[in-house]
């Protein structure tokens, strides 16, 4: 079986290692790839669609959302190419906020209470209170959600979006404000049904106690203690699959990760957001500890209905992923600081590469704002993340940044 990842960071790094794991020892190709994946699988150059044909692929997996939202499964389909990922028209539940929240009222999915505005005079007689939510509705690589503590804010973010455009022509989104603490919960769909994956969670903010500026995501870990295989079950069977039966109703079924970002409010878990693709750190500390075929599962998710009979199996060991993120990151990032010591990481401990190259002379160099991710898996919380910093500290380049206190919640909760 030739099997081709789309995508360059450090979730596709992480989905290329559990495809080699298959027992179906299948060939693995990815596409752009960077330094590290080049280790684990062959790395080629162009587009997809033309590389698949070419190289007789079976499975294309894609891992970020851009290319989905652009049409990218729809156009291997129509080439007769076998993929996983949605369609562009199922891929808008998380390239248009507005028609997200459309699906969720639909699907009678709870979420925050909203309003679609297009001026910034509708925006601001939208807002109930503060905090309230201010969201540009197209993609925006996380950068497009404001918090606006008060009208000053709430009206600079309005300003931004809908004058001077920021993110585009899009329409804005304004919530309400959730608190609690956030879930990542993800489900394996074809088209019928949401199979969830084990949960993690993410540390979205750059530094320490959960300060600074939002980021792709600094490090997670999995599973969560309080949400046993019941309890994921059940907010399953509440937000993905309501979601999952509108939209195959509606003649444009969902195939491939259902992402629900969750916050567990004290009113229950409502979504904060859809993606329609694996979350990048989750996936990083998610399938490490996945037993099941990952490649068996990503071709059926592709067959309507063809999870009927899929279960997926983790091992009971928790994991940790860690992020180090370049100087600067995420206001710029640092490109080119040579990265010392990725020889040097413990046994066991697992190295995926986000944003590095290799330079002319062999030297891996930091390439990208999220450089590498450390996971490490142990019988529980505390030991995980123990071996996890443990590993990270053997690495080291210029304005190398870490969190420190990444799955200390868990730690906290589980001792
Ligand atoms: P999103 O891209 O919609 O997930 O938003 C990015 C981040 O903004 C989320 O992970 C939350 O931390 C925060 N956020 C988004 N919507 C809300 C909300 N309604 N209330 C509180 N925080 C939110
Ligand atoms: N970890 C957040 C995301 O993948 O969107």
């Amino acid at each position: 079986v030739k099997v081709l990842v789309v995508g360059a960071g450090g979730r596709e790094h992480a989905l290329v290692r559990a495809l080699k794991r298959s027992p179906q020892r299948p060939e693995v190709l990815c596409t752009p790839g960077n330094a590290g994946i080049a280790a684990d699988a062959e790395v080629v150059a162009g587009e997809p669609e033309a590389i698949a044909r070419e190289r007789g692929v079976d499975l294309v997996v894609v891992g970020p959302e851009a290319p989905l939202v652009d049409g990218l499964a729809d156009r291997l389909a129509a080439a007769g190419i076998t993929v996983f990922g949605p369609s562009a028209a199922a891929a808008r539940l998380e390239g248009s906020k507005a028609f997200s929240k459309q699906v969720m009222a639909g699907a009678g999915v709870p979420t925050a209470a909203y309003r679609v505005v297009s001026s910034v005079e509708e925006g601001l007689a939208a807002v109930t209170s503060y905090p309230t939510v201010i969201k540009a509705d197209g993609l925006a690589a996380g950068k497009g959600v404001v918090i606006a503590q008060d009208e000053a804010q709430a009206l600079e973010a309005l300003e931004a979006m809908l004058v001077e455009r920021r993110f585009g022509d899009t329409p804005v989104v304004v919530e309400e404000f959730l608190d609690g603490e956030e879930l990542s919960l993800l489900a394996l769909c074809d088209g019928e049904r949401a199979i969830p994956m084990a949960p993690a969670q993410d540390y979205k903010r750059i530094f320490d106690g959960d300060e600074g500026p939002n980021t792709g995501g600094m490090g997670s870990y999995s599973p969560v203690p309080g949400f046993d295989a019941a309890r994921v079950a059940e907010i399953a069977a509440s937000v993905h699959q309501p979601v999952v039966d509108l939209l195959r109703e509606r003649g444009t079924p969902f195939h491939g990760v259902l992402y629900a970002g969750l916050m567990l409010t004290a009113d229950g878990p409502k979504v904060l957001e859809f993606n329609v693709r694996f979350g990048d750190p989750e996936t990083q500390a998610v399938l490490p500890r996945l037993r099941s075929d990952l490649l068996a599962l990503l071709l059926a998710a592709s067959e309507p209905g063809g999870l009927r009979d899929a279960t997926l199996e983790w091992t009971d060991d928790w994991a940790v992923t860690l992020v180090m993120a370049s100087a600067g990151y995420p206001a710029s990032s640092s490109s080119g600081d040579v990265i010392r010591g990725l020889d040097d990481v413990p046994a066991g401990a697992e190295v995926t590469h986000a944003g590095t190259a290799r330079t002319d002379g062999g030297d891996i160099v930091t390439a990208g704002g999220r450089v590498l991710n450390v996971t490490a898996l142990g019988p529980d919380p505390a030991a995980a993340r123990d071996a996890a910093y443990a590993a990270a500290d053997a690495i080291d380049f210029d304005g190398r940044q870490i969190r420190r206190d990444i799955a200390l919640r868990a730690v906290q909760r589980v001792a």
